[in-house]
């Protein structure tokens, strides 16, 4: 998604920007540009595509000045050409932003009317060309900013700078975040404090509907209703180092090797080692006593909420409803009296969950939220958080957030669980000692790296591939098939496995690969049947099993991987990391950007 940076600065502003949009990158993009003051006047250089394009742009022909704009552009209206990428100025005034202005055509319309004429097909223009529609009349830029953001509708985040004016930047956040930092005699504003790293530790994290006037030495917060207040800043530990690949290739293959780690750290902040016992953070409402769990969120989280409900109903009897989050905020769905909901979201920033939560909010029930990111919107309004621990993830795909996310959200519902009297003590150790054995056991998973890769081999010939699963074996089929599409943009369907006569079948000839994920577990022997289905049909399957699986089915299947005997209740973490590498392996076959996949956003901060 869009990332945005402003540097009111002592020094050259371009190389900076550039660095902090290099910070960005992560979270997709499809072009990128900056804004300087130079002698008063607003310059800008833009590019499409990669930042190296950019780059190759200034190189040739600099861009000096001290205070300066940049952001990195994800398409959503006008396709991605220079002419669309930011920033968009008028000889007045520029701006970066991200988000959507929905009522864009009518301010545009109106704007038209007054003279004003547009050169790109974006919403983002209509914003210089509001401000300078006010600034004409004769306004100050604050007054001509403040009245602009009024006439706004959507979410957005910007950053303004204006002709004239070497000490002035202006900044809004509605929706979308936009964090300020304080440096040396010098202020800058970012999407977030990854981006400022290297620039300053000092962040403070605006609130919604905050606006900010900022010089160099200092920041005015605004709140929503104008009135000037104060916002903490907070010393981050954010590093200004890029995070590197550690000699990976990609980041989606070395944040796939971290999770022996990262699961562990997070187990560690959640089970006690030497009681076997799952202890959570206090939370300030009871969810063991609830009597029915909503939970929302969007993409991979989703798949780990699926794997969720399915834990929080067998294990703690405890009723779930799950939605993805553009669907439920809609829906104005009737919610229990003192119901819990329960939200999951890597970058704790996508706009659809965090308004399904604001929705939840609205009707009185507890929010209790999954993130990655402590900081984030959804980390912030909600009433409580349990944090997955698995630090910065760059690839676009996820899979350290995921397998962290279930690890996260297995101690809850074993921790629910016990509460609920649904299980034993002796029960809830046992689990928790399976799951203490889950980063060991990943690690063998991964020792399955080579055969993977022979096998990405046949899937990169496929044009379709069928994944299958039954019980929390579904949402794995369902994460194995995204994972696929998503990097190799190869076409995949996560089926559940006894939904299979209900339609797939018909696909299933000796060109389509399928996936099945089965290990030794209550519904193995069904699975097993829907394995015979496929292959009585000349299907090609790729077993993905424990050795019982495997003994059973070796003579039928085309292909098949080893994977540890385990918990069944542990089994979803372990069957996520042949997925990654199968998807990992093709994309590096069919030669796709696999960090930055095309059209793919780390996190959707629009609609
Ligand atoms: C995007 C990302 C996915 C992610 C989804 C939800 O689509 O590309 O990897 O699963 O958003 O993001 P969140 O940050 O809320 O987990």
């Amino acid at each position: 998604m869009c990332g945005i940076i402003g540097i009111i600065g002592t020094r050259d502003a371009a190389p900076r920007l550039v660095e902090g949009l290099r910070r960005l990158e992560y979270r997709g993009y499809d072009s990128a540009g900056v804004a300087t003051l130079i002698n008063g006047h607003i310059d800008r250089r833009r590019a499409e595509g990669k930042l190296l394009n950019l780059d190759a742009k200034l190189r040739e022909n600099p861009l000096p000045g001290i205070v300066g704009i940049g952001h990195t552009r994800w398409a959503t209206h006008g396709g991605p050409t220079e002419n669309n990428a930011h920033p968009h100025a008028t000889p007045r005034v520029a701006v970066v932003h991200n988000g959507i202005i929905e009522n864009y055509q009518e301010l545009k319309d109106e704007l038209i009317a007054h003279g004003h004429a547009f050169e790109s097909a974006t919403d983002t223009e209509v914003i210089v060309h509001l401000v300078t529609h006010y600034l004409n009349q004769g306004m100050t830029p604050v007054d001509a900013a403040s009245a602009s953001f009024k006439r706004f509708t959507g979410a957005f985040a910007l950053v303004l700078i204006f002709a004239g004016e070497h000490d002035l930047m202006i900044g809004a956040r509605h929706g979308t975040p936009l964090a300020v930092g304080y440096g040396e005699g010098e202020m800058y504003l970012a999407s977030d404090a990854f981006a400022l790293a290297p620039l300053t530790n000092r962040i403070c994290y605006l609130e919604d509907g905050d606006w900010v006037v900022m010089t160099r030495e200092r920041c005015t917060v605004h709140d929503a209703t104008d009135t000037v207040v104060d916002r903490p800043v907070k010393t981050t530990a954010v590093s200004g180092a890029l995070i590197g690949k550690d000699g990976y290739r990609h980041y989606m293959l070395k944040e796939i090797y971290e999770q022996p780690q990262v699961i562990g750290d997070t187990l560690n902040s959640y089970i006690n080692p030497e009681t076997a016992r799952v202890t959570l953070p206090d939370l300030p409402f009871d969810i063991s006593r609830a009597t029915r769990l909503t939970i929302v969120a969007c993409g991979t989280a989703y798949y780990a909420g699926l794997v969720a409900k399915y834990w929080f109903e067998t294990l703690a009897r405890l009723p779930v409803d799950i939605d993805i989050a553009s669907e439920f905020r809609y829906r104005e769905a009737p919610l229990p009296e003192g119901g819990v909901a329960l939200f999951i979201s890597q970058s704790g920033e996508t706009l659809d969950t965090l308004e399904a939560l604001r929705y939840c909010k609205r009707q009185g029930q507890k929010i209790l939220s999954v993130v990655n990111v402590p900081e984030s919107t959804i980390a912030r309004e909600s009433d409580a958080v349990l944090m997955t621990l698995a630090g910065p993830e760059i690839g676009v795909a996820s899979t350290k957030a995921f397998t962290t996310q279930l690890t996260t959200l297995a101690c809850l519902a074993v921790s629910v669980a016990h509460a609920r009297g649904a299980i034993s003590t002796e029960r809830m150790q046992e689990i928790a000692r399976a799951l203490r054995e889950v980063p060991a056991r990943a690690a063998e998973v991964l020792a399955h790296d080579e055969r993977l890769k022979e096998l990405a081999a046949e899937v990169s010939e496929a044009r379709d591939v069928l994944y299958l699963g039954r019980g929390a074996m579904y949402p794995l089929a369902l994460e194995g098939a995204l994972k696929l599409k998503e990097i190799s943009y190869i076409h995949a369907e996560g089926y559940a496995a006894g939904e299979l006569k209900h339609g797939p079948i018909a696909l299933i000839d000796d060109s389509v690969p399928v996936i099945v994920l089965v290990p030794s577990d209550g519904l193995f022997e069904k699975v097993v049947s829907n394995v015979q289905e496929v292959c009585a049909r000349s299907g090609k399957v790729l077993l993905l099993a424990d050795s019982k699986g495997i003994d059973k089915l070796k003579d039928k299947v085309r292909w098949s991987v080893e994977l540890p005997a385990c918990d069944p209740l542990v089994a979803p973490l372990l069957y996520a990391i042949p997925v990654q590498l199968l998807a990992y392996h093709t994309a590096v076959l069919k030669g796709t950007d696999v960090d930055q996949p095309r059209n793919l956003a780390k996190s959707v901060t629009v609609e």
